[in-house]
């Protein structure tokens, strides 16, 4: 739950983290999930106003995610927008989560404007976007397989490191080196992106070291298998720059929290366009960045939930 000023600046932003609430079953469960928003959310409203010091009169729209997700959250969200819509005498406004996840870049660098081209990388996708102007979004390239969030998921678990796994295996990386262990990297023709293939080698490759795979060689795998990801995703950020430059980049999503990514996209762009990654807190999913998202919409959309909504 965030309040949010003129799409850009963040009056107060709350997340309820569920990880705790998941972490026994080894990833998310909907209907857990789902209960635990209708449960938590009532009492964020509140925070929220009082943290942004700001009442109900001084909001002009409220904000909701309505997919792509789980439905059951998106059923319990949209309905909580609904009643405070209804409460307050609001505008409800329909957001697309993937366009917050852009938005997210906004509130970061206030003087970011399209003409852009985002990397969108997150737990269920993995998209490189233009965006010409406000509100619209042109797909050039996404994954045939796994996303790299859900990748880097797989990956912490096939190396014992449970859930939520992407940031535990960023961490775990930090100590490995790459090339003691090197893993392929997936690559196909045009824009696209592929994560399956990588994740099996790593899973043939424990299978055929068995006993052999001490900490050591944990931290190495984990270093090769973060690598690939990002170099594949960083290549095809590259080849999108020389089939069309572009001034500003953004890279988004839960995985542009990840140390290495960070890192190399910052190489890779240098000197070719100005590049912006959402602050640490803002890449992972929260509610500043739907707000963001909804300030530059001219009508309210309506809140209808779509599980699988696209660009
Ligand atoms: O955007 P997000 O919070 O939720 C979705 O919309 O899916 O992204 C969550 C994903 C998860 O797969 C998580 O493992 C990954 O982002 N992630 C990371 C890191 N932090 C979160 N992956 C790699 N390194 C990280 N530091
Ligand atoms: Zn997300």
């Amino acid at each position: 739950m965030a309040v949010v000023t003129g799409g850009r600046r963040i009056l107060s932003s709350l997340i309820a983290s569920q990880e705790e609430l998941h972490a026994g079953f080894g990833g998310v469960v909907p209907e857990v999930a789902a209960r635990a928003h209708l449960e938590r959310l009532p009492a964020l409203v509140e925070r929220a106003l009082e943290g942004a010091s700001v009442a109900p009169a001084d909001l002009d729209r409220i904000a909701v995610t309505r997919g792509p997700g789980l439905a059951g959250c998106l059923l319990v969200g949209v309905g909580v927008g609904e009643g405070l819509a209804s409460a307050w005498s609001k505008p409800l406004f329909g957001v697309n989560h993937l366009w917050g996840h852009v938005y997210a870049a906004m509130l970061t660098r206030p003087d970011l404007e399209p003409p852009l081209l985002a990397l969108v990388v997150s737990g269920a996708h993995s998209d490189l976007v233009r965006m010409p102007a406000h509100g619209r979004f042109d797909v050039l390239g996404r994954t045939r397989d796994d996303a790299a969030g859900e990748a880097f998921d797989k990956a912490a678990r096939l190396l014992g490191l449970g859930y939520p796994g992407g940031a535990a295996l960023d961490r775990l990386a930090r100590s490995g080196d790459p090339r003691r262990q090197p893993l392929p990297r997936p690559s196909l023709p045009g824009l696209e992106f592929s994560f399956s293939g990588l994740k099996t080698a790593l899973l043939y490759r424990l299978r055929e070291m068995g006993e052999r795979v001490d900490d050591r060689a944990r931290a190495d795998l984990a270093a090769a298998f973060e690598e690939s990801v990002v170099e594949s995703l960083l290549a095809k950020l590259r080849a999108a720059l020389d089939a069309e430059p572009a001034a500003e980049v953004v890279v988004c999503g839960g995985v542009a929290a990840n140390s290495r990514l960070r890192r190399r996209a910052a190489e890779v762009v240098e000197g070719r366009a100005r590049l912006t990654i959402p602050a640490h807190e803002l890449c992972t999913d929260n509610a500043a960045m739907v707000a963001a998202a909804a300030h530059y919409q001219r009508e309210p959309v309506s809140a209808v939930v779509d599980p699988g909504l696209g660009w």
